[in-house]
C-alpha cells in the first residue's frame, strides 16, 4: 500500500532531496515461527485477531534509535491535527506503529508507545492510510520540503482559523468575478480582506476552532 503515495510528488522529491529518510517494515520478518504470525486471537474471547505483542517489540526494539518516537496509530489515539504535525515535524526519528486486524495487544500501547494517534472518529481495515496522512502532513512542514515557504504557514490551521479565499486568472469567468480587492495592488488592503475573510470563514464553519 505505502509504495504509490510515497512515491509521487513532494514525498517522492523530498526523499530524493534527503529531506525524508522514510524506510517501511514488515512486521512478519520479526515473527519467528515458519507462519512468520503476527497475530493471534484474544484472551477471554470476542471476534477477529489481535496482534501479538512479541513481533512488535522486537520490530520496534530493533528500530527505533535512542532520541525515537514510537507512535501507534489506532482510533483510540488523540485526534491529529496540523498542532500534532508540527510537533513530530520537530523529531528527529519518528517510528510509526500500523496496526490490523482487531488491533494491538494492550501491552504494546502500555510500555513500547510513546504516543497514540487516531486520524479521525471512523474506523480504517488498518493503520497503513492513518500511517501516510501522518507522514505527508509531517514531511510537508520539514524545513525545505515546500518550494515556497510561506505556503505552510498561511494555510488552514497554521494560525487557527480556516485559510482565506484564493482565486487565479482570469478575473472574470462565466460572469463570476475575482474581489475586487485582490486585482487593487494595495497589499496592506488584501491582507485585511484575508484575515477578515478567514475570520469569517472559521465562524461559519468550524465555530469550535475560535
Ligand atoms: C480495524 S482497526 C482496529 C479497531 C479497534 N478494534 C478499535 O475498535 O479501536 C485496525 C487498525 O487500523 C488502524 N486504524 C483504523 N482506524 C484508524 C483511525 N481512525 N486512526 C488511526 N488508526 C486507525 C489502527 O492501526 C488499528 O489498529
Amino acid at each position: 500500500m505505502f509504495a504509490g503515495p510515497l512515491d509521487e510528488s513532494i514525498i517522492k522529491r523530498a526523499r530524493e532531496a534527503g529531506l525524508l529518510d522514510l524506510k517501511i517494515h514488515q512486521l512478519r520478518d520479526y515473527a519467528h515461527d515458519r507462519h512468520r504470525t503476527v497475530d493471534d486471537r484474544p484472551f477471554g474471547g470476542g471476534p477477529g485477531m489481535l496482534l501479538k505483542p512479541e513481533p512488535i517489540f522486537e520490530a520496534v526494539e530493533s528500530l527505533a534509535s535512542a532520541q525515537a518516537r514510537v507512535v501507534l496509530l489506532s482510533p483510540s489515539g488523540r485526534t491529529f491535527d496540523q498542532a500534532i504535525a508540527h510537533e513530530l515535524a520537530k523529531a528527529e526519528h519518528l517510528v510509526l506503529v500500523s496496526g490490523h486486524y482487531e488491533g494491538f495487544d494492550e501491552r504494546v500501547r502500555e510500555n513500547l508507545a510513546d504516543d497514540e494517534l487516531s486520524i479521525g472518529d471512523y474506523v480504517l481495515t488498518n493503520g497503513a492510510l492513518p500511517v501516510m496522512v501522518v507522514i505527508d502532513a509531517v514531511t510537508r512542514l520539514l524545513p525545505g520540503v515546500l518550494g515556497d515557504e510561506s505556503s505552510a504557514v498561511e494555510e488552514s490551521f497554521s494560525h487557527g482559523l480556516l485559510e482565506y479565499p484564493q482565486f487565479t486568472r482570469p478575473a472574470e469567468f462565466r460572469g463570476m468575478k475575482v474581489p475586487e480587492v485582490l486585482l487593487s495592488g494595495n497589499h496592506a488592503a488584501i491582507a485585511r480582506w484575508r484575515a477578515e475573510q478567514a475570520r469569517l470563514r472559521t465562524s461559519e464553519r468550524r465555530p469550535d476552532l475560535l
